[in-house]
């Protein structure tokens, strides 16, 4: 039977648009989930979303939605998070929702468990609680008297709560930590012994009364689960844990590994290990805690307006670039630059150079000197050169040396590897010159063909290593190259599988070069374009802070008047000309600049307002006297103007106050 591997990510707060940050994370565990696929593993890979808690209870109400609707929205809607995962190519296994009504009773289930064997108690919960982290944290744990992880204002809470007994698992926890290597990487087990377990495992608030978009505690329904509680035990529920959905806890759990952003590996080694230790369940054998992708040095988040649309990167540059980019880039424990250079650089180095280079001069090649079908005996040579041996040397190595670098989570290093043959293979064809051996093809066609099967060969093992990172382009490598299903698996990564013979066609470039200028330019419009259809619905103009005195105001003569006839003004389209029965027996004439808004004849009869006291005015050699009174806001960035009008019952010449 082969051997299981259960990997997850974190389960997304759908409280905004997933971006780049967050891609990152899913795109690492992806790859990873394929290359276990790839290594034969019966792979379990868990994704989802983190509906509950006081942030998205809050955000519903301001959106004038419920809870349930706003995160349905997010989560399924269009462009949402699962729209996302399909786009980027993601291919996980199971997908959870918090809100899922299995995972809900599951979760009143195993509250339940942990109250009953003591590991839960009621208190009173007196301190400090950040809304967007979700956290609580003692005086003495706060930085300049902000919260540790996000650096933002805490609120003070004190209610009746439910506490978990996590003090009586630091010892355990510490252990854990100090002593196996289940925390990677090894940087983070000392910020977690020192920064939380050394000053005192406080015992942890688990239930909350001051809102209830939250899974209800069964037994004592004011109160609602803490929501990391809800959270974190989706990795057992998806598999079914205390409920009938699914039934392969026992098969896949414990999990693998669990790859978590470094601000959430505290609830991943501390408190995730002690509920699993209540619950007399096995731990996960790894938590990884990946480093954040930053923004001109700063984490990438919603609120400060940072962050990057992978939607707009993919569509531009390519699925299968971006998640290229992304784990070649940054080693994936440390913290890393995003930058739209960056981006372009490594496409076109990498890919376009180096991969794309490779695979298009080599099947040009056999396309030109052998009509895409390398002859008979082309494995091997009769006179070989040092560097033949050389290429295929570094190439057979390659396997191992990429397996030893994903199996410890290193994708950059194992990425590095292919590369570095990559371009071992370039300089092979600059050694060789096939183009000069062409030129001979009796003397040097047998050599010309070798030369050509080995590069092949390098190409089409290296598509297998890069599949997992790039498995839609590398099934167009390997189409090109005629390697069919059997000589894309890994047991066929060994050089000289590839028998002789196949039909190579050169296709379509898969890398094309991009324009630094022009692709900077190209995504910078349509950043502008995402960020303009982003704009809140309406804006208006900001209050005015400084105040009118009553006398002055009152001076203002604001009346009802009768739009009697309106016409254009001759070379202007912006004015209309009212002419208005304003009470007094005397046509009043206003120019408006309305015109892009209305049309004229559709005024004409209708009660407005207007101040009529203002000093006249000339336009286009025309008199105004007065100004009519609009309401004005801005649309979608987009200015709308709509002139008030009032109860046609009303008469002309009505003062306003
Ligand atoms: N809902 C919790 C996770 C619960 S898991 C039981 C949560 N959600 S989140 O949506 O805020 O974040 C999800 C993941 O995205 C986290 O691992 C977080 O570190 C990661 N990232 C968010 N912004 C990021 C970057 N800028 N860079 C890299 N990863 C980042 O936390």
């Amino acid at each position: 039977m082969s051997e299981k591997f259960y990997i997850t990510t974190p389960i997304y707060y759908p409280s905004d648009k997933l971006h780049i940050g967050h891609t990152y994370c899913t795109v690492a565990t992806d790859v990873m989930a394929r290359y276990k696929r790839l290594r034969g593993c019966d792979v379990m890979f868990l994704t989802g979303t983190d509906e509950h808690g006081q942030k998205i209870e809050d955000k519903a109400k301001e959106a004038g939605v419920s809870p349930k609707e706003f995160v349905d929205n997010i989560v399924e809607g269009p462009r949402g998070v699962k729209d996302l995962w399909k786009l980027m190519n993601i291919s996980n296994d199971r997908f959870i929702r918090t809100t899922d009504d299995y995972h809900v009773s599951a979760i009143q289930k195993i509250f339940r468990k942990m109250y009953e064997n003591g590991d839960i108690y009621k208190g009173v919960y007196k301190g400090k609680y950040c809304k967007p982290c979700e956290s609580f944290w003692t005086e003495s744990q706060l930085v300049d008297g902000k919260c540790p992880d996000c650096g933002r204002e805490v609120q003070d809470a004190e209610e009746e709560a439910y506490f978990f007994r996590l003090s009586k698992y630091a010892g355990r926890i510490q252990d854990l930590l100090e002593n196996t290597d289940f925390l990677e990487p090894r940087s983070r087990v000392h910020e977690m012994v020192n920064n939380f377990i050394k000053p005192g495992l406080e015992d942890l608030c688990v239930s909350r009364t001051s809102f209830t978009w939250g899974i209800p505690v069964d037994f004592d329904p004011g109160h609602v689960v803490y929501v990391w509680v809800d959270a974190l035990s989706n990795y057992i529920t998806a598999l079914g844990f205390d409920n009938d959905r699914y039934d392969d806890f026992e098969k896949y759990w414990p999990a693998d590994v669990h790859f978590v952003g470094k601000e959430i590996v505290r609830f991943h080694s501390i408190i995730w290990p002690a509920m699993l230790m209540s619950l007399g369940l096995p731990l996960p054998k790894k938590v990884f805690g990946h480093g954040w992708l930053l923004l001109d040095g700063g984490k990438m988040s919603k609120s400060k307006g940072n962050v990057v649309d992978p939607y707009i990167l993919a569509e531009m540059f390519g699925v299968d670039a971006l998640r290229f980019f992304l784990l070649r880039t940054f080693p994936f424990g440390s913290d890393g630059n995003f930058s739209n250079e960056l981006l372009i650089q490594t496409i076109n180095t990498d890919l376009a150079n180096d991969l794309g280079n490779l695979l298009s001069r080599t099947t040009a090649m056999t396309e030109k000197y052998f009509g895409g079908r390398l002859p008979d005996g082309c494995r091997s040579c009769a006179a070989p050169e040092s560097f033949d041996a050389e290429l295929t040397g570094v190439v057979s190595a390659l396997p191992e040396r990429y397996a030893s670098a994903m199996e410890s989570y290193a994708m950059h290093k194992a990425l590095d590897e292919v590369f570095k043959v990559i371009q071992r293979a370039n300089k092979y064809i600059d050694e060789n010159a096939p183009w000069a051996l062409a030129k001979d093809m009796e003397a040097n066609g047998a050599r010309l063909a070798h030369v050509l099967y080995n590069l092949l060969e390098t190409a089409r093992i290296c598509g297998v290593l890069l599949s997992p990172f790039m498995p839609e382009s590398c099934g167009k490598l390997f189409d090109q190259i005629g390697a069919g299903d059997s000589l894309r698996t890994w047991d066929s990564a060994v050089f000289g599988s590839m028998p002789e013979g196949l039909k190579v066609s050169k296709g379509e470039n898969l890398f094309p070069r991009i324009d630094m200028e022009k692709g900077l330019a190209e995504l910078e419009a349509a950043e502008a374009a995402a960020k303009k259809a982003a704009l809140p619905d309406v804006e208006f103009e900001p209050q005015l802070t400084e105040n009118v005195d009553f006398d002055t105001f009152c001076k203002s003569d604001f009346r009802v008047v009768k739009v009697k006839d309106c016409q254009p003004v001759k070379k202007s389209n912006k004015l209309l000309r009212f002419t208005l029965d304003d009470g007094t027996g005397t046509d009043r004439q206003i120019l408006s600049g309305i015109a892009m808004w209305y049309k004229p004849e559709e005024l004409i009869g209708k009660t407005l307002v207007a101040i009529v006291n203002l000093p006249a005015r000339k336009m286009m050699g025309l008199e105004s006297n007065g100004m009519l009174l609009s309401a004005i806001h801005t649309e979608k960035g987009e200015e709308k103007l709509n002139l008030i009008m009032l109860s046609d019952s009303i008469p002309a010449g009505a003062k306003l106050c």
